[in-house]
């Protein structure tokens, strides 16, 4: 479960393939593999929890043969508890679920664990995080979006880095270390600023895909990573 014997989550960097050219998506993910990645981001919309569609089950199964990154999916659904199950029988390492449209997150917790997959709740960045906090401790990982959830390429929304103080602290307080994710706008002009508010987990898409050399803009993101200190 979520209480983690490690003192600090440590720092991970996910590529979200949302902006990923499609039409090579197996030699995109596999040069993200090559770049360092830690894990592959998901993002699955539906046209209804967001104004936008991508991709699902499917394709994940076809991503799943392919790498052997954990692969982290990003379920931005209004129905999410119809396809937990199929999202980790498809290879889903950790399933992320809103809480915006979890009215029981003790109990979808339970039922990704079940399923064998690590269990996630994201905030958009209208929704309090105090939504989320108090079930902290059935969690493995809390996802803050900083962008408005639906689209890739969108300005990183400043206020997400209060969020992330906030939530850090009081997981501190709390003894908790689960993963924080911070997703949405993230790229290297501002990945420092989110790992001292707190975030370890860096979802980067456009931030990463829009880049000519995966290694080297990935390697930049660690090094700035690795050298700023959390400050909450
Ligand atoms: C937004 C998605 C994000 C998005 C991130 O709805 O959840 O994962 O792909 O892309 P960038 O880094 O371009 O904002
Ligand atoms: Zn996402």
């Amino acid at each position: 479960m979520s209480k983690s014997s490690h003192p600090d989550a440590a720092d991970q960097i996910a590529p979200s393939i949302l902006s990923a050219d499609f039409s090579r998506l197996g030699d995109e993910i596999r040069a993200v593999e090559k770049a360092g990645a830690d894990m592959i981001h998901f993002d699955v919309m539906d046209g209804h929890f967001v104004p936008n569609l991508s991709i699902g089950i499917p394709v994940l199964e076809s991503v799943r043969k392919i790498t052997r990154l954990p692969l982290d999916a990003h379920l931005m659904i209004s129905e999410p508890a119809r396809y937990v199950e199929a999202f980790v029988k498809a290879g889903a390492n950790s399933i992320s679920v809103h809480c915006e449209v979890c009215p029981d997150i003790p109990a979808m917790a339970k039922r990704i664990h079940d399923l064998g997959a690590r269990a996630s709740i994201g905030i958009n960045p209208e929704t309090d995080a105090d939504r989320v906090l108090p079930f902290a401790e059935h969690l493995d990982m809390i996802l803050v979006m900083s962008v408005h959830p639906g689209f890739g390429g969108q300005e990183f929304i400043p206020a997400a880095l209060d969020k992330l103080r906030y939530i850090r602290r009081e997981l501190k307080r709390r003894e908790l270390s689960i993963d924080v994710e911070i997703d949405g706008g993230v790229k290297l002009d501002n990945i420092a600023d989110v790992k001292a508010a707190g975030a370890n987990i860096f979802v980067s898409g456009s931030g990463i895909f829009s880049k000519p050399d995966y290694t080297k803009i990935m390697a930049e993101m660690r090094e700035l990573v690795a050298h700023t200190p959390v400050k909450i």
